[in-house]
């Protein structure tokens, strides 16, 4: 496995594998690695590609609340990780060569970033579709890999990717959960026993909301009612939204008709957490499993 610092250093190597006729796959990360972060390398390495990954906490995209120095850095056991998945190369950038003292360029994110996240969190959208931006410049593969477990995220990549005509595809892979259903994610090391215990409401939440619509219980209103219900039950100490939207556009949905998706953001003691789950109406489950 490379390990690449330098920035002319990855460009050139990917232009020399590209050469070679070989497909890549991007994985960007901000390290802290779990299985959920393997699970993208592990599939781009699947679909036959020179699989690499990025380590690079990005500054752009924490708010003045978010303590991005207290973001967890453990770059020995990540590069071990991605090593043993079979990962190809690993870029890992220095902060000051991505964003100079004079860095004032950022990509106005599209419409899908205004609620949830982008309205809780100012600015976030717009640091992660920067960096993103400059991540396919600096390694212009021909797909690259992001978890649902961030589904906002995703629809801001796809739709900045549509927008400015990217020539890459964008890969949306399945979350990661634990036994008990928690997604994972680098914030979980922060919860403490009890706190654990009660993050697996949120799926809870959301498996709850995928039970009532199989029962005909298809408007939002009593969906977000029943997943609020469910964390107050954890007990979750804040929700900052429960909600039933669309799959494209993240608007909410009055009624739940084939499909939508059900998203929760919930304070677990001092850690925010995020999930959501693709509801669909029983037909469209039979549809599903018949194709
Ligand atoms: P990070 O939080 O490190 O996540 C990197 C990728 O791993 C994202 O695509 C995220 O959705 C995915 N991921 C996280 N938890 C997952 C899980 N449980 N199952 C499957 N995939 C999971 O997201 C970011 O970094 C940054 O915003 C980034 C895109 C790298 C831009 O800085």
């Amino acid at each position: 496995m490379k390990i690449i610092h330098d920035l002319n250093e990855i460009y050139a190597q990917i232009d020399f594998v590209r050469r070679d006729a070989k497909r890549i796959g991007l994985v960007p990360t901000m390290g802290a690695l779990h299985a959920g972060h393997l699970s993208l390398v592990q599939r781009a390495k699947q679909d036959g590609e020179i699989a690499v990954a990025t380590i690079f906490v990005n500054p752009t995209q924490f708010g003045p609340k978010d303590d991005l120095a207290k973001y967890p850095r453990t770059l020995d056991s990540d590069l071990t990780a991605l090593r043993e998945q079979g990962c190809d190369i690993v870029f890992v950038p220095p902060s000051d060569r991505i964003y100079s003292g004079s860095h004032s360029t950022f990509v106005e994110p599209p419409s899908v970033a205004r609620r949830w996240e982008g309205e809780l969190r100012p600015g976030h959208f717009r640091g992660v579709a920067t960096i993103v931006l400059k991540l396919f410049q600096l390694i212009p593969a021909h797909v690259a890999y992001f978890g649902r477990k961030d589904y906002q995220q995703v629809a801001v990549i796809q739709a900045m990717v549509d927008d400015l005509n990217l020539p890459i595809r964008i890969e949306a892979c399945e979350t990661v959960r634990e036994p008990d259903g928690l997604a994972m994610s680098s914030r979980n090391r922060y919860l403490s026993k009890e706190d654990r215990v009660r993050a697996v409401g949120l799926w809870r939440a959301l498996s709850l909301a995928q039970r009532r619509l199989d029962a005909g219980e298809n408007t939002r209103a009593s969906l977000e009612a029943a997943m609020r219900a469910e964390l107050e039950k954890a007990p979750v100490d804040s929700i900052d939204y429960a909600a039933i939207v669309h799959p494209g556009s993240m608007e909410p949905v009055e009624v739940v008709e084939e499909s939508a998706i059900a998203i929760i953001a919930a304070r677990v003691g001092s850690t925010r957490l995020i999930d959501n789950m693709t509801i669909m109406a029983k037909e469209v489950q039979r549809m599903e499993r018949t194709e």
